[in-house]
């Protein structure tokens, strides 16, 4: 691949200014300084630096968040900072998105990609990706309640039922619980639904991929096996 192109790929901005970054010296390839606009690069296993920074080639970008409270997963985000503001300019160049959406104040494993495919996987109606959330509720939870989680609620304006899976309790005021959809507000809604009101909400697994040890806040591209387990359909 033209070195320019690779740079691009990678989200150093323009063609022509990642010409220019190469005519100016700024770029190393496997340790050595590139100024020739007709380099071209193997991206297998390619570790190049630009300004002195090292990188790694990456075809497609897969990330796990560990989203903190108060950062909104939208690009223009209304109230709050974006979730997009984690990440540096290279990574929003290349077109990072969010796999899905939580709520500003939801904690917990946020997927991001830049890889199409792979969000539509994840994000598809049809495909019921569990998710796993932990719940810390206002009022103390009822047997009663963690039974009609199970079974289902209705909720305002979506079609259907929605209801969860291992709905285990965590202690009086705290449950753990899957769900298969992605509606709007799911879990606070199913909450409301059975009389209780969501204080705290953290996801805790996508699929059969769990949330890595991250700070709030922490992120980590993710391997191949945790790839491929964010997208398993099977119920922990
Ligand atoms: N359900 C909610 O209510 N909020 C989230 O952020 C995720 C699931």
């Amino acid at each position: 691949m033209l070195l320019e192109k690779m740079l691009q790929s990678q989200g150093f901005g323009s063609r022509k200014h990642c010409q220019q970054l190469i005519k100016n010296g700024a770029i190393t390839v496997q340790g050595e300084v590139q100024t020739d606009l007709k380099f071209r690069v193997d991206v297998k296993n390619l570790n190049f630096s630009v300004f002195g920074q090292s990188y790694v080639y990456r075809e497609k970008i897969y990330i796990a968040l560990n989203k903190p409270q108060g950062f909104e997963c939208s690009h223009h985000p209304q109230h709050h900072q974006s979730v997009f503001d984690l990440f540096p300019d290279i990574l929003r160049e290349r077109g990072l998105a969010a796999v899905g959406r939580l709520d500003q104040d939801t904690t917990g494993l946020l997927l991001l990609t830049d890889d199409g495919k792979f969000l539509h996987a994840l994000t598809h109606p049809k495909r019921h990706v569990p998710k796993v959330y932990h719940v810390t509720t206002l009022d103390t939870v009822s047997p009663n309640q963690l039974i009609t989680l199970e079974k289902g609620v209705e909720l305002h304006n979506e079609k259907g039922i929605f209801a969860a899976t291992n709905v285990h309790l965590l202690d009086e005021y705290q449950l753990s619980l899957t769900i298969h959809q992605g509606v709007y507000h799911q879990v606070k809604r199913m909450l409301a639904a059975v009389g209780n009101k969501v204080q705290a909400l953290h996801r805790q697994q996508i699929g059969e991929l769990v949330l890595p040890e991250l700070e709030l806040g922490e992120w980590i591209y993710l391997n191949e096996d945790q790839i491929h387990a964010a997208q398993q359909s099977r119920s922990p």
